[in-house]
């Protein structure tokens, strides 16, 4: 439980916010890659409670700068793309991708008055299909060597989902082992050779036990949390009958995203990213240590439960999130069907657009959500006093050192965990033909 004050503190980010101070020391994702295609590559971006625009000049590369023209304020979005920069339709106020007004057509003849004027500008990125920015202060971070990064673009497949909620309860859900036992329960399950691009559908590793049923019929797991330096590592047990332990390794990324395994061939790792304090942005990197992705068939996949151009979820509060009384008795847990996004969209966005956490009550299970909290005000504490050194993957870390993480399920029958799940990573990663998957000693 926590006070109403302690709650605002952590879950705000809009400009001059102290948990916002802390997110915009790191690289967020902004736009897909997928949002630029086609004739006109200027986008709309809502990030922090920042109003942008994303566009792409003539030279192919990305600007991201302030929304509202410097002048008057008229809406870049519907600008001119012209003259390798954005031009505003109002009175041709031209800017280039640094924010930089190049031109003003209006002006006297020799006017200088342009020289003195710029947009807000956001460096940007672009890394495996997704466009990050970086809002703070100073020279942005290195990336770290995240496997998504690593991995070559045949390799990773990225999409997004916009959700109805403050990030900081969207965030909280991927830290949270237990859920996956109730929320994501099948009653049925399926062959797994049919879980291609789905999460928890695949069999355990290294049975033929499939994950919809380990979770189903193990519903205590033993949580325990490390701090690392990229944020926390977070190793589910699930203790079986048969003497066998299924451990499940999933990760926290300071300070929005989590990374954990899909299936044996893929990791998902994914952003919570604020859209402003009550709505946000999934993102996801789906990274394969096997073959090529499908990205076709995984975009259909998810294009059937999205609307574009925003990506809104098709189930949603407005219809129920297709709730079926038949189904949750027969089904799954929730009645409201097969996609697990689905119920984790209810499950965030059923809080409140802002979780009321003065009412909440933790539990065991919620060890890490707990400690979480008490690494953002670490680092909230850490950026008030001017020592951004001590946040993570900052100060003496080298991101570019930074690899994995490790996500994965394996099944040990020594009883020694820590093992066999390095093991079992270590065989995944050796035998990653494609890429160099291989984490340094
Ligand atoms: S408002 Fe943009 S040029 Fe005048
Ligand atoms: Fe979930």
């Amino acid at each position: 439980m926590l006070s109403q004050e302690l709650n605002d503190t952590l879950t705000r980010v809009g400009p001059g916010s102290e948990a916002g101070a802390v997110l915009r020391r790191y690289w967020q994702p902004a736009a897909l890659l997928d949002e630029l295609e086609g004739n006109r590559p200027v986008v709309p971006v809502r990030l922090m409670g920042e109003d942008l625009v994303l566009f792409r000049d003539s030279e192919g590369k990305l600007g991201l700068i302030g929304r509202h023209c410097p002048h008057r304020g008229a809406d870049l979005c519907f600008g001119r793309l012209e003259d390798n920069g954005l031009r505003c339709p109002f009175h041709g106020w031209h800017f280039n991708r640094d924010g930089q007004c190049v031109e003003q057509p209006g002006e006297p003849e020799g006017s200088k008055m342009h020289e003195q004027i710029r947009a807000i500008s956001y460096p940007v990125e672009e890394r495996n299909g997704i466009v990050f920015a970086y809002m703070g202060p100073g020279e942005p971070p290195a990336f770290p060597r995240f496997d998504c990064f690593r991995a070559p673009r045949s390799h990773v497949f990225a999409f997004k989902g916009l959700w109805e909620c403050n990030w900081l309860q969207a965030m909280e859900v991927g830290i949270d082992p237990a859920h996956a036992s109730f929320l994501h329960r099948f009653l049925q399950d399926e062959d797994p050779k049919e879980s291609y691009g789905k999460q928890f559908r695949d069999a355990a590793a290294g049975t033929d036990i499939p994950m919809t049923r380990l979770l189903r019929e193990y519903p205590r797991p033993e949580i325990t949390v490390e701090e690392t330096d990229y944020g926390m590592r977070l190793i589910a047990l699930r203790h079986m009958e048969d003497g066998r332990t299924h451990v499940r390794v999933t990760n926290q990324i300071f300070p929005e995203a989590i990374s954990i395994p899909m299936s044996r061939e893929m990791i998902i790792t994914q952003w919570h990213v604020p859209v402003d304090d009550e709505t946000c942005y999934w993102y996801s990197m789906f990274t394969s240590f096997g073959g090529p992705v499908d990205k076709d068939k995984m975009r259909q996949q998810r294009l059937k439960e999205h609307r574009l151009p925003d990506y809104a979820p098709i189930k949603n509060k407005a219809n129920n999130y297709g709730y079926s009384a038949e189904e949750q008795g027969r089904l799954t847990y929730t009645g409201m069907g097969l996609d697990i996004n689905v119920h984790d969209q209810w499950a965030c966005e059923s809080m409140g657009r802002i979780q009321d956490r003065t009412q909440e009550h933790l539990g065991k299970t919620d060890v890490a959500i707990i400690r979480y909290r008490r690494m953002l005000r670490a680092a909230i504490a850490a950026v008030k006093e001017g020592d951004d050194a001590a946040l993570p993957m900052h100060g003496d870390v080298d991101p570019a050192r930074i690899h994995g993480p490790i996500s994965n399920d394996t099944i040990t029958d020594t009883g020694n965990w820590e093992d066999s799940f390095a093991a079992g990573d270590a065989q995944r990663r050796a035998a990653c033909k494609d890429w160099d998957a291989a984490i340094p000693a």
